[in-house]
């Protein structure tokens, strides 16, 4: 927040920044591969996601959000958090290892941020190499760690080859360790084309030993793990890291995930897994290496045909030396399992077994009372119930019976773990609430109807009825039918209790209505298997549907009849409704834009957009027919007459992304859009009809890329707007803003107001503080890119389905793609 700061007072005369806050899904709603407990300050714990970036843990088990400013549209990959590292010496330290991609879809290389007050600031360090938050292996490490007895000694284990760096300067810069020579090269599928499972998986962990002697100050005995099962995978050095050899008499065949110390017993424990994760793992192992007479025992705690499983997440009860929890990295069915040893490994007791096939005992209680829909469409409908993707299982240092572990879905965890010696029975509860790491695909609010409906990534999507409602997590995701995820969603302006959503599952009937403003759905009768994804309009009426798929061109069905081509319109189609007449939609396609003023069955070319070449989005105005924005590369632009001609806003942005209405003050409208105003590339929102616009982002908020994010204002409270995020979740912020009705304005003598305000350039301010140079540096090496381009084919143990899936659904040659159950396809050998 260092440098947001920085923006803030640069540009605050044009900011009337909105309180941003989430809209509480309250479970996680995606894959936590990393916690982070502090080992020697009690209460102190991080979470860090791959696409929604860390959060801090607060004592009633809540989650607060530390990086929201971090990933505005120049740092969009900064909510990628590929390592997280506390000081163990300084309680208010926390590091991470920023970046989404390693391969073309992240243009920019990562960077380590740092922060002394637990997050509520940060400054960072650039580095010279991407970092993959959300890239295979994103679930090994931690690959980041600060020497326990000297805070200016950081570690991190690169990807892609790059090897080990190491700070010396308490992250302030970061400088290759030459004399650590392994890479990591494991691959796990060399011939992608896309890069992303073709990359080296590097580094895996960096491990002090702190009960090694001191040299110059810093820990002598450090380890460090490597994806690499043909050479060596775990490397010490014993002085402090000037020299470094393989540690002898090591496990081989298996990568190493996460590597933890015991203190008092002078012993690392080790959890292997034949693939990097966090998807696959179809065998592993679990170590135990004695620092004293350096001899590897291994510990695995299954063996046989029972093994058909990696291991990833191990957590030490560092109050109870030789107490161990060890979790399957992917056990896909019938269920996770998760180990636990009292004696250092010897012996292990399972968290549920066989009773008479197929009844399973479960010694734990689970329950879900802070996501009340992770039950109702996740554990009810599931054998599933501990989770998949494993990879972080952590008991807290100063609490035996605290735990908190990461799943595929959320956060797991609970207060009675030493129950399990005793009664052999423990009480699990999901506790991801404050954690929002959805990827959010569309958001709408229905003036007279629902207030927020939430169309989501992997969770299918949320209704929230009522604005008081934003802040209770929601009884069921959008079920009956459930998308695992729902690409689109959009009201009927005239009878908004009516909703359509279209979901992306390959092979299935994705249209669902509801007419109950989102409450209930049935499949539409019209449907068919042929498509999927894309995005959808509802006529004002609610009896036509427009539909610009993601499989095939644009469809369309009146009265839940069949969906047919309508030829006018190509792949990839902008569209919108009238609100208020039946007859019209509105549509860009290839860069032109059409209108039918025949309920969607044909469209003509219409009104021209001087100067654009993109149709980014059409907005057509709640309230009134024939009155719509249409948002292009050239900025918006305004018609009044069912788009028979338009002219550009008075006080324009410039290359503007989407494009909401929402109530404003008294019975006028507000306008919001992305694009680029007298505050650069963000947020703006105008109450006089587009004459004058206001940053109303502010310097604390980011948003991820505004090429992708989605933008709705409410309909029914004054001054709300909804900014659906790839990654974190729902955004509502609420404001004041100031103008006239939200009236057109066509008259290009009125202008912005705001406009010689402040300039764009305030992103490269630099400051005197010692670290922010290499802060602003990252910033203006960072460049703005269009979101990342979907997986064609899914590699090896990669999803490749299930219920709603987005993403590859072939698989890499000599691969099939294998549903396990109805929310989870993975590609494994022919
Ligand atoms: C290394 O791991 C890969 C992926 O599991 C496996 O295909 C290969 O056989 C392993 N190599 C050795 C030498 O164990
Ligand atoms: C453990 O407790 C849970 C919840 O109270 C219960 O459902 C389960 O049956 C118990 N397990 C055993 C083996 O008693
Ligand atoms: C909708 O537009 C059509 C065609 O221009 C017109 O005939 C009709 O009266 C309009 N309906 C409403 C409700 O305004």
């Amino acid at each position: 927040m260092k440098f947001a700061a920085l923006c803030l007072a640069a540009t605050q005369a044009a900011q009337a920044a909105f309180t941003w806050n989430s809209a509480r899904f309250g479970g996680g709603g995606g894959f936590v591969p990393g916690i982070v407990f502090h080992p020697t300050a009690p209460g102190i714990a991080y979470a860090r996601t791959d696409i929604g970036g860390v959060y801090r843990l607060n004592s009633d088990d809540s989650w607060t959000p530390i990086t929201d400013s971090l990933a505005d549209t120049q740092g969009w990959h900064n909510w990628g958090a590929d390592a997280l590292a506390v000081d163990p010496q300084k309680p208010d330290v926390v590091y991470f290892a920023a970046g989404l991609y390693t391969n073309s879809w992240d243009p920019s290389p990562g960077a380590i941020f740092k922060s002394t007050d637990r997050g509520a600031t940060w400054t960072s360090a650039p580095l010279k190499f991407k970092v993959g938050g959300n890239m295979p292996g994103r679930g090994m490490g931690e690959r980041l760690a600060v020497d326990p007895s000297n805070s200016n000694i950081v570690y991190f284990g690169a990807r892609s080859g790059n090897g080990l760096w190491k700070s010396s300067d308490a992250g302030k810069s970061f400088a290759k360790v030459d004399s650590f020579t392994a890479v990591g090269t494991y691959i796990p599928v060399p011939g992608d084309t896309t890069g992303y499972n073709s990359d080296i998986i590097g580094l895996s962990f960096v491990a002090f030993d702190s009960t090694s002697a001191l040299v110059n100050g810093a820990t002598s005995r450090i380890f460090v793990g490597t994806a690499d099962n043909t050479t060596a995978s775990v490397y010490v050095s014993e002085d402090a890291g000037k020299t470094w050899s393989a540690v002898p008499g090591q496990p081989k065949r298996f990568f190493p995930h996460k590597c933890k110390l015991s203190p008092e017993e002078g012993a690392l424990y080790l959890s292997y897994a034949d693939g990097a994760g966090p998807y696959d793992g179809t065998s592993g192992a679990v170590w135990r290496y004695d620092l004293k007479s350096k001899t590897w025992t291994d510990i695995t705690p299954v063996s046989g045909s029972d093994l058909t499983f990696g291991f990833g997440g191990l957590a030490l009860d560092a109050k109870k030396p030789g107490t161990i929890v060890v979790a399957t990295l992917n056990s896909w069915w019938p269920d996770a399992q998760i180990y636990r040893s009292v004696d250092s490994g010897k012996t292990w007791s399972v968290l549920w077994k066989w009773g008479n096939y197929p009844e399973m005992i479960y010694y734990y209680g689970i329950s879900t009372p802070k996501a009340p829909w992770i039950r109702k469409d996740f554990l009810d409908v599931d054998s599933k119930w501990l989770g998949w993707m494993i990879e972080s299982f952590e008991i807290d240092p100063h609490d035996s019976d605290h735990f908190l572990y990461g799943t595929g879905l959320t956060v797991y965890g609970g207060h009675d773990l030493t129950k399990w010696d005793s009664i052999h029975n423990i009480t699990i509860q999901s506790l991801a609430d404050g954690i929002e790491e959805t990827a959010v695909l569309e958001v709408a609010s229905a003036p007279g109807g629902s207030e927020l409906l939430a169309a989501v990534g992997d969770v299918s999507g949320y209704t929230f009825a009522k604005d008081s409602d934003l802040g209770t997590s929601p009884k069921n995701v959008w079920d009956g039918p459930k998308f695992t995820s729902t690409g689109g969603v959009d009201y009927a302006g005239n009878s908004p209790s009516k909703v359509v959503r279209v979901g992306n599952d390959a092979g299935a009937k994705m249209v669902a209505l509801s007419t109950d403003g989102g409450i209930s759905w049935a499949i539409h009768g019209g449907a068919d298997t042929t498509n999927n994804g894309g995005s959808v309009a509802y006529s004002a009426d609610g009896d036509i549907i427009l539909w610009s798929t993601a499989s095939g061109g644009v469809v369309r069905s009146q009265n839940e009849g069949a969906f047919a081509a309508v030829a006018a319109l190509g792949p990839a189609s902008v569209i919108a409704a009238d609100r208020r007449n039946n007859s019209y939609f509105y549509a860009g396609s290839a860069g032109s834009f059409l209108v039918s003023a025949d309920g969607g069955k044909t469209f003509a070319k219409s009104g021209t957009l001087t100067g654009a070449t993109a149709i980014r989005d059409i907005s057509a105005h709640p309230a009134a027919g024939g009155k719509l924005y249409v948002s292009t590369d050239a900025g918006i632009f305004y018609s009044e007459d069912f788009g028979k001609s338009f002219a550009a806003l008075a006080g324009n942005l410039k290359n503007t992304y989407q494009v909401a209405l929402g109530r404003g003050s008294g019975t006028g409208w507000n306008l919001y859009a992305f694009g680029t105003g007298s505050n650069g590339a963000r947020l703006y929102g105008s109450a006089d009809g587009g004459s004058s616009w206001t940053d109303i982002q502010g310097g604390a908020q980011g948003f991820g890329s505004i090429e992708g994010a989605r933008l709705a204002g409410s309909g029914n409270v004054a001054n709300k707007v909804y900014v659906g995020t790839n990654g974190r979740g729902v955004f509502h912020g609420v404001g004041a803003l100031v103008g006239g009705g939200g009236g057109p304005s066509t008259s290009s003598s009125q202008q912005a107001t705001k406009s010689a305000t402040s300039s764009s350039s305030s992103k490269s301010v630099t400051s005197s503080s010692s670290v922010s140079t290499s802060s602003s540096t990252l910033i203006s090496t960072t460049k703005t890119s269009s979101a990342p381009p979907p997986v064609q084919t899914a590699g090896p143990y990669e999803r490749c389905g299930g219920s709603g899936w987005t993403g590859p659904t072939a698989c890499a040659s000599g691969y099939i793609c294998k549903l396990w159950n109805e929310f989870y396809a993975q590609c494994v050998p022919k």
